[in-house]
């Protein structure tokens, strides 16, 4: 990419929109973009049933929607709609918007959602670089051309997540709401059933055990803020979401603590990350993706990580404020002399 690309592509995010290269139409055919929402001929959004359904139907609906309409063994796609649509920055009080956005998801073609997750994913890596670089196993595909196989996958694992209830969960602007229900970990754990030939799976501690457990590690005594929670092996954060829901409970805020999670799969860990932000545990809550019996460092190497990736966000961003600038004194330019342009 010539650095006048990505010039524009870094000023096009900057302003919110698409690089102009990207939007050219051409008269015949219109938008050539086929990931471009307003050019793709979607312009209306028919109703579309949704509701929270429970948390192992969630799931099921997600695997079965991906393995019949893809035959992918591929799990980093499946697990990555669930992520962006939970990520989705838009949030209302009681997610009453849910249903509204369902059928705007619905109606749209694979392409389009594929565009619109990955920028789903670029903002939230802005936010919090750390994590979404830890995510980066169920993000990066939406940086493939994916064949129309697993677009087709894209758009029944959308409906299906989407007709399930992701956005009413996940919608509401009320972290402790959105903090009952681990998603993620329904979603790999259905993924990783639907998937093993042997019957072997992948189990998570049930919800209902892991509030137990932590209403009982409280009944004593309530952790102080400041202080620091660690799961050496957190799977999806399933523990975490319990010890969340049970601080909020007692009027705690999570943020007022440090949280550290560690997991060996790339994948758990990842959404991990994610789950991190949707019940929204704080300045202080990472994940490391690792062995915590091999590797006795994570935590160091987590907080550290957190240090690096923020570091270079910010000198991102400093060289995209410098790029606007260049861009806009070029356009600028440009108007004031344009027998220049033409040269
Ligand atoms: C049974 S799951 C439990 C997950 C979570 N703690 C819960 O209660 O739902 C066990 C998790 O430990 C992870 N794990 C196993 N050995 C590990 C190791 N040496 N280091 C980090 N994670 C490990 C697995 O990948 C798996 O996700």
């Amino acid at each position: 990419m010539s650095h006048q690309d990505l010039a524009d592509q870094i000023a096009a995010a900057l302003k919110g929109r698409r690089p102009r290269a990207e939007h050219k139409t051409s008269e015949a055919t219109g938008c050539d973009n086929p990931g471009c929402a307003r050019h793709a001929g979607v312009n209306s959004f028919p109703h579309f049933p949704s509701a929270a359904r429970s948390g192992a139907d969630f799931g099921e609906a997600v695997a079965d929607a991906w393995y019949k309409a893809s035959g992918s063994s591929r799990m980093d796609i499946p697990v990555g709609i669930v992520a962006a649509l939970a990520l989705w920055p838009t949030k209302t009080e009681g997610a009453t918007h849910a249903g509204r956005l369902a059928s705007y998801f619905a109606a749209q073609p694979g392409r389009v959602l594929v565009q619109g997750y990955g920028e789903c994913f670029a903002a939230t890596w802005m936010k919090r670089p750390d994590l979404l670089d830890v995510a980066a196993p169920i993000t990066q595909w939406t940086s493939e051309n994916l064949d129309e196989t697993l677009l087709r996958g894209v758009q029944a694992v959308t409906r299906a997540a989407v007709r399930s209830g992701v956005l009413h969960y996940t919608g509401s602007s009320d972290p402790a709401f959105r903090s009952t229900i681990d998603l993620m970990s329904w979603t790999v754990t259905a993924l990783r059933h639907h998937s093993s030939r042997q019957g072997l799976g992948e189990y998570h501690t049930p919800p209902d055990i892991s509030t137990t457990m932590t209403r009982l590690l409280t009944a004593k005594g309530l952790p102080q803020p400041g202080q620091w929670f660690c799961e050496p092996t957190a799977g999806t954060g399933s523990m975490f979401r319990a010890l969340a829901e049970t601080l909020r409970d007692h009027n705690l805020d999570p943020h007022d603590f440090g949280w550290m999670m560690q997991e060996l799969s790339p994948l758990a860990a990842a959404a991990a990350a994610v789950n991190v932000l949707v019940w929204d545990l704080g300045p202080r809550a990472l994940v490391a993706c690792g062995d915590t019996l091999a590797q006795g460092d994570l935590t160091a190497a987590a907080l550290s990580h957190q240090r690096e990736m923020f570091a270079h966000r910010d000198r991102i961003t400093d060289v995209t404020v410098f790029a606007v600038a260049t861009h806009e004194a070029n356009r600028l330019l440009n108007s004031l002399f344009p027998s220049s342009t033409a040269a």
